[in-house]
């Protein structure tokens, strides 16, 4: 008797989680060929599947790595499960400045287009500094991606109608930035939740900057997603994440879906600017949505790293 209780238990617990971690895919098949992406942090998690997919649509991927070796085998695996060979590596560190205006050079002369830029790379919240001595997630997931956009809006422009899609995260609402403090380093959650965040105001305003010049911009929360980010921290922390993630986290191929739905959908390009979550734009939280503080980020982070 006792067996059979515990057996549909687990069954109702099993359909109850598969019902939970249901989501909506990208249903739009539009093709990509002749157009080349760029994807930061390709070499795991929701990075590499986003390189997939689009691979699987004809375009050129390109993925920028800090770690050569595991980009190669990134690169290895991508081919195999696209079947296409138009895809490759660059050497990227988002956390030294120097090496993001050596990526931005290198890839003007390699490559001659680029039309999707894809913000993916990302640290989780661990307390450390960049080569620039800024905060590590700041640097890293917002000044890094802010100076490479930058750098490539040119050929953007060029090649324009093009896109910038920039991962954030739903944790944005746990924090408010500190224009006296950007380089908050206090508590690891909220360095990376006010990362996330920046991620969101920069989107925005490039949207806004980009206006009606055929450049679209789109912040992509993923959803809760069973990839790598784990990997910055201890083993007993990675063993409960590891159940927690089996129980309610979407495997990477889920997370890419919203990212994919915003490099090809022409209902997305209608919300440039927007922030989009399960493949549609979703609302932000109003202190979020200030277009004052965007523009104040903006400004700030042209000081910081002078793109110019
Ligand atoms: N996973 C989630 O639940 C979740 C939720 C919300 C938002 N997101 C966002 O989704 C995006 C992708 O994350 P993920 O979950 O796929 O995590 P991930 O598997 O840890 O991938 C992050 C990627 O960023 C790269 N990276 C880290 N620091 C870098 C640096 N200094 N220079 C260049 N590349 C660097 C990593 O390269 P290495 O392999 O060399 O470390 C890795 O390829 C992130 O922006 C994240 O904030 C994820
Ligand atoms: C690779 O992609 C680029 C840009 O999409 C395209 O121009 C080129 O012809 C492709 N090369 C091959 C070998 O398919």
């Amino acid at each position: 008797m006792y067996l059979l209780y515990t057996i549909l238990a687990s069954l109702v617990c099993f359909f109850f989680l598969k019902w939970l971690k249901k989501r909506r895919t990208c249903t739009d098949l539009k093709r990509l060929d002749g157009k080349t992406v760029l994807i930061t942090g390709g070499s795991s998690g929701i990075g590499k599947e986003t390189a997939v997919a689009l691979a699987l649509r004809g375009a050129r991927v390109v993925i920028a790595c800090r770690d050569p070796s595991r980009a190669e085998k990134a690169v290895r695996e991508i081919k195999f499960k696209s079947h296409s060979l138009n895809v490759t590596h660059m050497e990227l560190d988002l956390a030294n400045l120097r090496c993001v205006r050596e990526f931005c050079k290198t890839f003007l002369q390699r490559e001659k287009r680029l039309d999707i830029l894809i913000n993916n790379a990302a640290i989780p919240g661990v307390l450390d500094w960049t080569d620039d001595s800024f905060s590590m997630c700041f640097g890293v997931n917002h000044l890094g991606h802010f100076l490479l956009t930058n750098l490539l809006l040119p050929r953007l422009k060029e090649c324009a109608p093009s896109r910038v899609i920039t991962l954030t995260c739903s944790n944005y609402k746990y924090q408010k930035l500190d224009f006296q403090d950007l380089n908050y380093n206090l508590l690891p959650f909220f360095t990376y939740c006010r990362s996330k965040l920046a991620n969101i105001y920069f989107s925005q305003e490039l949207g806004r900057i980009m206006e009606g010049k055929d450049v679209t911009s789109y912040a992509v929360h993923p959803g809760f997603v069973q990839s790598s980010w784990t990997c910055h921290y201890s083993f007993l922390f990675r063993m409960l994440m590891q159940v927690i993630m089996w129980m309610f986290f979407v495997p990477c191929e889920t997370g890419a879906q919203t990212v994919i739905y915003c490099a090809v959908s022409d209902e997305a390009a209608k919300h440039s600017g927007g922030y989009f979550v399960d493949c549609r734009p979703a609302t932000l939280r109003p202190f979020a949505r200030d277009s004052g503080v965007a523009k104040k980020l903006w400004e700030a982070s042209e000081r910081l790293v002078k793109p110019v």
